[in-house]
């Protein structure tokens, strides 16, 4: 047994709900009728409409109405709801007086509790209706219907009927619209008003109590977004990517990334970054974390989202599924983000080769209703997610702050446990042909300076070697564009057919071997990738790693040398984007990138043991 729901009519309720119900006359045939509780309120530019019609979600017309000014509006049915759960109990007014005249009537608008249940008992045939809609009872009106149904089956005689009505935010209103529906569908019966659970001290019966208890989720079980919005480069993924980690390591709830770029990548795929295009692209990510939300699920959520309207939607439709919503401000200064400037971006969208640019060209409005602002400036990912984990406990959400609780996977100490996850997400390993030429796939950003550098330096270091292939693409950026000029010097005449390529998941999974110009690079790629972890390292990464294991035979059994036994991509080690930075930065990159290659390249040759 729990304890019975809250908010039962008072005795005085009761006896004004009767009082009502017997001056109760005629169906509503009308909006906007003097007196009446009944609005109708239009859109501006519908306003002066001869007639409009009423749809549902699906756009199937439910009614007419005829808007006349202040005499009141009169409503034509034109069909019912044609679907939805217990359709079959709702049935109208009139159906209602002609199956069940004669009987007695019980406006039902929360579970029924043993006492209620048992005054019923006495009354004879009765037909319990359960005012079920948008906000009315405690109950989700699903739940209500079936706990009425499960109520119902106790009694001798009791029938279900279920009668659509939502709540209009005022008690009064609600009340005098209850009665003067109740009335119309006992069309002259008795009306009976329960007695008050909570004053008789009624218990919920075990298969009611069941069925309430699954309606109202605990904290724990309650679908929830965590929503970081903030400036590109504020370290809203890098953060949302922790706090992912961390509810994996927990393994005990389901969660989904929806990260900005990850998102433009695939569910918004070829939007722009106009307003209207964010807008969309939020209101996408908006709707997907709402329905990972009411499957009790949590979605971690990291695109820029600058516009306060937009956020707000989501939150409503986060809360309209009865999900939690948690907003993170990132809030590290624009200063801070372009001295970063990890992708580069800052530095295209001051010299106005991107527009729009958030926070350069267009706007972001700052959240008013963060539930907590995090500045990232001088502090390092864990303070911050620190902040995250402790606002998050103490709002009542999650609690993810205790790290000594032991993860639900064991893991052995050599293995991060994030690669444990990635482990079990790759596909088994096609068996490759050793004596296929090793496919090294060179990425940076946009495919137009470093990797096709080290495209065609590669190329040029292995000679006419057949042993090993060169390709590159970038992670962002245009397709088609030639070689940066910068780069060229010395290698003018190779590049003449090169042109830039966005990265995929085929040059992804056809590779032996991806070298990136950062670590960043490897992150995103593995973002999307998780199962190519022991074949995408950065430049300067593996370079090291050759240095440590270079002792193998071919070229392929140092790659997988190397995939078991990485050590982490540092970014001290990355190739800097030299892109319009001057002949002098140009010129030390490709000096840095041969040096590198110098080491990595002979150790991949496949035949380099018989040479
Ligand atoms: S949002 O405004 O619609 O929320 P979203 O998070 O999806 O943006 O994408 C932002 C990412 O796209 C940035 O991290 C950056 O890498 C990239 N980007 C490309 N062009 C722009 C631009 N004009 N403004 C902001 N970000 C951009």
């Amino acid at each position: 047994m729990s304890t019975p729901p809250q908010h039962h009519p008072s005795p005085t309720e009761l006896d004004d709900l009767e009082l009502l119900v017997t001056g109760a006359a005629a169906p509503i045939v009308g909006f906007n009728e003097p007196g009446s509780p009944l609005t109708l309120t239009l859109p501006d530019d519908l306003a002066t409409a001869d007639v409009v019609e009423l749809v549902d979600p699906e756009g199937l017309p439910l009614a007419r109405v005829t808007p006349r000014g202040d005499a009141g509006w009169p409503v034509e049915a034109l069909t019912h709801a044609q679907y939805g759960p217990f359709r079959s109990l709702y049935l109208s007014p009139a159906d209602v007086r002609e199956r069940y005249a004669g009987r007695t009537f019980v406006p039902v608008v929360d579970a029924l509790t043993d006492t209620q249940i048992e005054d019923l008992q006495g009354l004879g045939p009765v037909v319990l209706l359960a005012l079920a809609g948008a906000g009315t009872p405690e109950l989700s009106p699903v739940a209500l219907v079936r706990a009425t149904l499960t109520a119902a089956a106790m009694l001798t005689a009791a029938d279900v009927v279920v009668v659509p009505l939502a709540a209009h935010g005022d008690a009064d209103t609600d009340h005098a619209l209850g009665a003067q529906v109740v009335g119309i569908y006992a069309g002259g019966d008795p009306v009976h008003g329960l007695v008050d659970g909570l004053v008789d001290g009624g218990d919920l019966p075990d298969e009611i109590a069941v069925i309430v208890d699954r309606d109202q989720p605990t904290p724990e079980e309650r679908g929830l977004v965590l929503f970081f919005t903030g400036l590109s480069g504020s370290g809203k993924s890098t953060l949302a990517r922790a706090l992912m980690d961390r509810l994996l390591e927990r393994g005990e709830r389901p969660v989904t990334s929806l990260d900005g770029d990850v998102v433009r990548r695939h569910l918004s795929a070829g939007l722009t970054f106009s307003r209207e295009d964010r807008e969309t692209n939020i209101r996408r990510i908006g709707w997907v974390a709402a329905e990972i939300a009411r499957h009790g699920g949590v979605a971690v959520c990291s695109p820029i989202a600058p516009y306060d309207e937009t956020r707000q939607q989501v939150r409503a439709m986060v809360a309209a599924t009865g999900g939690a919503f948690f907003l993170v401000h990132v809030a590290t200064p624009l200063e801070e983000c372009e001295r970063r400037d990890r992708k580069g971006l800052y530095a295209k969208a001051r010299r106005g080769e991107i527009p729009e640019f958030t926070g350069i060209s267009s706007p972001y409005e700052e959240p008013t209703d963060a539930d907590l602002r995090v500045d990232t400036t001088g502090r390092s990912i864990d303070a911050a997610l620190d902040d995250v984990l402790v606002a998050l406990r103490d709002a009542g959400y999650l609690d993810l702050t205790d790290t000594d609780a032991p993860p639900l996977v064991e893991v052995r100490a050599e293995h991060p446990l994030v690669e444990v996850r990635a482990q079990r997400a790759s596909k088994p390993a096609e068996p490759t042909n050793p004596s296929a030429p090793l496919r090294v796939l060179f990425v940076c950003t946009a495919n137009i300076c470093r990797s096709p550098y080290m495209e065609l330096a590669a190329r040029r270091l292995v000679g006419g070697d057949p042993s090993v292939t060169f390709s590159s693409a970038g992670t962002h950026g245009l397709d088609a564009q030639p070689m940066s000029e910068e780069m060229l010097p010395g290698y003018e005449t190779d590049a003449d057919g090169f042109r830039s390529r966005r990265v995929n998941a085929e040059m992804i999974t056809s590779a032996d071997l991806v070298l990136t110009a950062e670590a960043a690079h490897r992150t995103f790629l593995l973002e999307e990738h998780p199962e190519a972890f022991r074949k995408v390292f950065s430049l300067g990464q593996f370079a090291e790693a050759v240095a440590a294991h270079g002792s193998t035979t071919t070229g392929r059994e140092l790659v997988e040398k190397v995939g078991r036994h990485r050590s982490a991509a540092d970014p001290r080690d990355d190739v800097a984007d030299p892109y319009r930075r001057g002949p002098e930065v140009a010129a030390a990159c490709s000096a840095r990138i041969d040096g590198l290659l110098a080491i990595v390249v002979p150790a991949i040759l496949q035949n380099r043991a018989t040479q």
